[in-house]
């Protein structure tokens, strides 16, 4: 097998790589996009633009840097859902009309299923044998997934509303901080205190391993609220901030624990948490997991922050799983906003 070209382009990260079949990086790019920060957030018209304005360019680069034309490729592989559609497209457009003019395959790559395929990237280290238990928290995602194989995925639990990077942002935006607030907001709260005010845990001990955090950002909300109007204080933002966070940390650490225990029921001797997505750069919240791993007798491993967060090393990487799995898709194959990723398991007795 020759290497593989990976392309992202689901959120405001617009990435290329080119992996060599045993996994090795030949090249990697990444292009995060500062347009958005204005706006508070991501905003998609803008993010699809700019993946239509750089993706050529950063392709050209990894090519180039990996030494590599068209042809000593294996396969083209894009992320192709879930995620923002106008970027969708322009990315796995771009991946099926290289993929004509070269007569090569095409991988359509679940994103998801990159993140949860990224820790069994050799180079990485971290030897996930299948099955492991996958915590993916950033920014649009957070939930539990057992992935049993390639294309075998179990959704164990998910966000009933907000995502955990959705919560970090919006209570940075709250306490004055810039946009993406996560690691402003664990910046500020090194000098608070995280016990200072007392903050609902939602779900925490509840069956199963959902999420909420609308309600803890309300109460935030509702607490800057009683304070005088204008600027927070710096001492009084910076104690909101750690016990905002140390909330976090406890109902994701509690939530890990119950996905541990159902995943062990089903899967006798399988003992590996593997945290992804930008939230898991935060401390406070890896101490907790680690903590969690520790009482339940897992081992617990994140991928490096720049393979924790979107990147298309993940997307070449699945690409390359996949392909020796004989799995290409059509070019007639659509982008899907939302593509859980339950859905790559056919059904039982499903033709
Ligand atoms: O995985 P990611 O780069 O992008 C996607 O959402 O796919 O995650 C970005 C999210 C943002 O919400 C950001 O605020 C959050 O991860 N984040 C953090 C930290 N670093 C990034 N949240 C808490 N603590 C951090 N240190
Ligand atoms: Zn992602």
């Amino acid at each position: 097998m020759r290497p593989v070209l990976g392309i992202e382009s689901s959120c405001d990260d617009t990435a290329a790589a080119v992996l060599a079949a045993d996994g090795t990086i030949l090249a990697e790019a990444v292009l995060s996009q500062a347009d958005h920060a204005a706006f508070g957030g991501v905003v998609p018209e803008i993010a699809a633009r700019a993946h239509l304005a750089h993706l050529p360019a950063l392709v050209a680069g990894v090519m180039a840097q990996a030494g590599l034309g068209y042809g000593d490729l294996s396969a083209i592989a894009a992320s192709s859902g879930p995620g923002l559609i106008g970027g969708l497209i322009v990315g796995s457009g771009f991946a099926k009309g290289a993929a004509i003019a070269h007569a090569l395959p095409y991988i359509a790559v679940n994103h998801l299923e990159a993140h949860a395929l990224t820790a069994r990237l050799p180079v990485l280290g971290l030897n996930a044998e299948f099955p492991y238990l996958l915590l993916l928290v950033s920014g649009g995602h957070c939930q539990c997934i057992a992935v049993d194989g390639v294309g075998q995925h179990v959704r164990l639990g998910g966000t009933i509303d907000d995502a955990a990077g959705e919560a970090f942002d919006k209570v940075a935006k709250l306490l004055g901080l810039g946009w993406p607030g996560g690691p402003a907001l664990e910046n500020l709260a090194r000098e608070g205190k995280p016990t200072a005010y007392r903050l609902p845990r939602p779900l925490l001990g509840r069956d199963g391993c959902d999420f909420s955090f609308s309600g803890l950002k309300t109460a935030v909300a509702q607490l800057a609220a009683t304070f005088p109007p204008g600027a927070l204080r710096r001492d009084v933002a910076a104690d909101i901030a750690a016990s905002f966070q140390q909330a976090v940390a406890d109902v994701v650490a509690d939530r890990a624990a119950h996905a541990m225990a159902m995943f062990t029921k089903t899967r006798a001797g399988a003992r590996l948490l593997v945290a992804a997505g930008g939230v898991a750069a935060n401390a406070t919240l890896r101490a907790g997991l680690l903590a969690a791993c520790d009482r339940a007798g897992f081992r617990f491993a994140a991928p490096p922050l720049k393979y924790c967060t979107d990147n298309a090393v993940m997307v070449a990487w699945t690409g390359i799983e996949r392909l020796r799995l004989g799995q290409v898709d059509g070019l007639d194959t659509a982008p899907r906003p939302r593509w859980p990723l339950d859905e790559m398991r056919p059904m039982p007795g499903a033709a």
